[in-house]
């Protein structure tokens, strides 16, 4: 019996999360597979609820279960200046968790290819993982705010040591072996230190795998390659900040951030999110792409529970919905049809077999 830990988070998430578990209820029956579910607070709403957006009893649910499934965190609501907010509850958990490497894979969806503000040729083909480190850099370094001589400043350091960087690569060379068998690494080592250590520490590990063929870009020429010539990627692997942005940059490849699934990944149990944020100006509207969070739940299946068979239907279900030309607003064209969140759901769960 796998046992899975809910956190619907903040909202959209809430809708999208429960989508995502009736498309498992489904893999339930069709291929058996025995999973316990136990939901916990995340976010706003565990500040609302507890006054922390990681409360205790959400850290003892995720140490003892397998894989966890996060909605979003965050919204207006708590965004006031000296107050804690929602998304540190995230950056706790990937830390307290040791998820150290977050894969978000960006494919070209064939039936969206209309969708995409790139031209057709350019996106055709586009079949991308982006390996983003996700416990260290400029999100976890020393900061802080200051008054001196009347003047306010503020600061944050990028700060990464060999083994954080070793152990992220090394997954990323692992991954791009079982794909296409290129990496490239992308930092700025032209400017600044931790790049320089990136490069060195990159180049290492690839003397281990001679079958992979690396390349080191920087990362302003990599955010216009990925518009240039994005099928020339085969795995990306990045530092944190660095990952964050060219990861919703290149989700549009593929159509919408809405398509973006990820998993995080460390040496307990790995946390299933959808790439986007709570987007409240849509929240509790049925208006949000449920199929981020129903694609994070195949790459739970394969990752977590070797499950290939199960989460390649939920793959499949999705893209022949999208033949069909089922749209969620976000991909929508006016050729379309438009549907809401649950009416996505119902039709994901239908193609199910
Ligand atoms: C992401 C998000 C988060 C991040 C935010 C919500 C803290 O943008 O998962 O990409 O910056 O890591
Ligand atoms: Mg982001």
């Amino acid at each position: 019996m796998l046992k899975l830990a809910i956190l619907p988070g903040d909202g959209i998430g809430v809708e999208v999360t429960k989508q995502a578990l009736r498309v498992l209820e489904k893999v339930k029956e069709v291929y058996g597979v025995e999973y316990s579910c136990s939901e916990g607070l995340i976010g706003g709403k565990a500040i609302d609820e507890t006054g922390s957006p990681f409360p205790q009893q959400t850290k003892d649910l995720v140490k003892q279960c397998d894989a966890v499934l996060l909605g979003a965190v965050g919204g207006p609501k708590w965004e006031k200046a000296g107050s804690v907010r929602p998304e540190k509850g995230l950056l706790e958990i990937r830390k307290y968790l040791q998820l150290y490497a977050n894969l978000r894979p960006i494919k070209c969806w064939k039936y969206l290819i209309d969708q995409s503000p790139f031209k057709n040729e350019k996106v055709e083909g586009v079949d991308l993982l982006i390996v983003r480190e996700l416990t260290g850099g400029a999100y976890f370094g020393s900061r802080g705010t200051e008054i001196k001589d009347n003047i306010e400043r503020a600061f944050d350091t990028i700060e990464y040591n060999e083994k954080e960087i070793r152990r992220l690569v090394k997954i990323a060379f692992d991954l791009a072996g079982q794909r296409r068998k290129k990496i490239t690494s992308v930092d700025k080592a032209n400017v600044l230190d931790t790049s320089r250590l990136w490069r060195k520490i990159v180049e290492e590990e690839a003397t281990g795998y001679s079958e992979i063929s690396l390349n080191h870009m920087y990362v302003d020429n990599c955010a216009m390659q990925i518009c240039s010539n994005p099928a020339q990627f085969d795995v990306i692997v990045t530092e944190n900040m660095f990952g964050d942005i060219l990861s919703d940059q290149a989700s549009v490849l593929g159509a919408s951030l809405g398509m973006l699934p990820s998993a995080s990944i460390g040496e307990g149990p790995a946390l299933y999110e959808p790439a986007h944020g709570s987007a409240p100006d849509i929240a509790g509207q049925d208006k949000a792409n449920p199929l981020a969070t129903i694609l994070s739940v195949a790459m739970m299946l394969r990752i977590s529970f070797k499950l290939f068979d199960a989460a390649k239907a939920i793959e499949k279900a999705v893209d022949i919905v999208l033949k069909r030309g089922l749209r969620t607003a976000d991909i929508w064209l006016p050729r379309d049809t438009c549907v809401g969140t649950c009416a996505m759901g119902d039709a994901v769960l239908r193609e199910i077999v």
